[in-house]
């Protein structure tokens, strides 16, 4: 799949450089020739030679290198590169890239190049959710860097969270998407629903719930690269908007079900969102006041419109797919069957959000993929990753793309 691609590996100095010799190995054997840039603190962690072995090329460290400037000066190094991966990006090369230094051979290719860029972040949980890290981030994801991870787990410092970079296959994959130039759902429309609702009790309180809407942006963002013109509908969340996609923000499920009625005639539907089952039967207009020594106000719950069952529901204007999600913590399979033959959708993805398995909010899902042909269970993977295989699942259920079609 990568047959003739050629990556310029930038590896920085964190502990998981030792992962991207296994990732050097992955790419060559998928037919890309890599090149690597080394750090002076990435050379701390893995040796020159190493790299020199398993790319079988040079390998570049020094901006000041007569030799080197000659032989392939850093403007050239780009230039000869399909695609730059910084693995591991450590905290300082993306406070480093945000600025736009250009203190070593690293930090200037990365400022010359108008190659595509993929990030896979490697650092402590405290650095990667330290507000600087996180401005960092959202400004390279602003000027089109892609990122893939980091992972949640244990970490070489002996801490648990996320900020582990992400496995070798992982970041394959990413490397895959970014350089695959195929479109297969270019011509058609999709709509996405994440994040969360609020329901407003008053104007200052609210029901809501823990969705983080990382799996639903990462199906938009997925599908837009396949090509699909994509409408977001999202709930309040704090994850950037995706790039390549329009985004329709909403608060409640009210105003969540009319934004997606006016997004029009879709193809594909997919709701991702964690849509709040009841709202207020009759919210406040002025905030409930507490009164000492009274008993707490009963709350009146009505429910809430049901989206995914409303766009399932068999007409001119269903779309040709509809996806729902599962989200259970028992029973997960079993539940979601029933689910989809009760709401009408025709897949449905069903996640274990019990807290052990750290879903919400979380980096990664494991998955089953429900459709009337059975069940298919995929293995924990990346959010971007189940957004990818849903996307490439959804690119194979169309076939060919309509413009493709109408030309045969
Ligand atoms: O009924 P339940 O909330 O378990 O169903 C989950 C699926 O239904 C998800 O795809 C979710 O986005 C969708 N849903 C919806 N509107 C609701 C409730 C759920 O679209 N009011």
């Amino acid at each position: 799949m990568l047959h003739g691609k050629r990556v310029l590996l930038i590896v920085t100095g964190g502990i998981a450089a030792f992962k991207s010799l296994d990732l050097i190995r992955r790419l060559r054997e998928r037919g890309a020739s890599v090149r690597c840039v080394l750090t002076e603190a990435g050379a701390k962690f893995v040796t020159p030679l190493s790299l020199q072995a398993l790319t079988e090329e040079k390998v570049y460290s020094d901006m000041f290198s007569l030799t080197d400037e000659s032989e392939m000066g850093h403007i050239q190094l780009s230039r000869d590169a399909d695609l730059l991966v910084v693995a591991p990006a450590t905290a300082n090369i993306l406070a480093r890239m945000a600025a736009g230094m250009a203190d070593d051979l690293a930090a200037t290719v990365l400022l010359a190049t108008d190659k595509p860029v993929l990030a896979a972040p490697a650092m402590n949980v405290r650095m990667w959710t330290h507000a600087a890290t996180v401005a960092n981030v959202e400004t390279l994801k602003k000027r089109g860097v892609t990122f893939v991870g980091p992972n949640e787990g244990a970490m070489a410092c002996n801490e648990f969270g996320p900020g582990r970079m992400s496995e070798p296959l992982e970041i394959v994959a990413a490397i895959e998407a970014l350089l695959t130039s195929e479109k297969p759902l270019a011509g058609r429309r999709a709509l996405v629903t994440s994040g969360p609702t609020r329901e407003a009790l008053d104007p200052v309180r609210y029901i809501s719930n823990h969705s983080s809407g990382k799996q639903g942006h990462a199906i938009a963002h997925a599908l837009a690269r396949l090509g699909a013109d994509v409408t977001l509908v999202s709930g309040p969340v704090v994850v950037p908007d995706p790039a390549g996609v329009r985004v329709v923000r909403v608060d409640s499920a009210d105003q969540m079900l009319a934004a997606c009625l006016a997004a029009g005639a879709v193809d594909v539907a997919v709701c991702a969102a964690a849509v709040a089952d009841w709202k207020a039967a009759k919210p406040a207009t002025a905030k409930i006041k507490k009164k000492t020594g009274a008993q707490p106000p009963a709350l009146e719950l009505a429910p809430n419109p049901d989206i995914l069952a409303t766009l399932s529901k068999p007409g001119a204007k269903r779309p040709g797919l509809v996806v729902g999600f599962a989200a259970e913590t028992e029973e997960v399979v079993a539940n979601a069957i029933e689910k989809r033959t009760r709401k009408g959708c025709d897949w449905i993805v069903a996640n274990d959000v019990s807290p052990a398995k750290g879903t919400f909010g979380g980096e990664r899902n494991t998955v089953h993929l429900i459709s009337a042909k059975g069940v298919e269970d995929w293995p924990t993977l990346a959010k971007e990753e189940v957004a990818l295989r849903l996307a490439g699942r959804i690119a194979l259920h169309f076939g060919q793309p309509p413009k493709a079609q109408a030309a045969e």
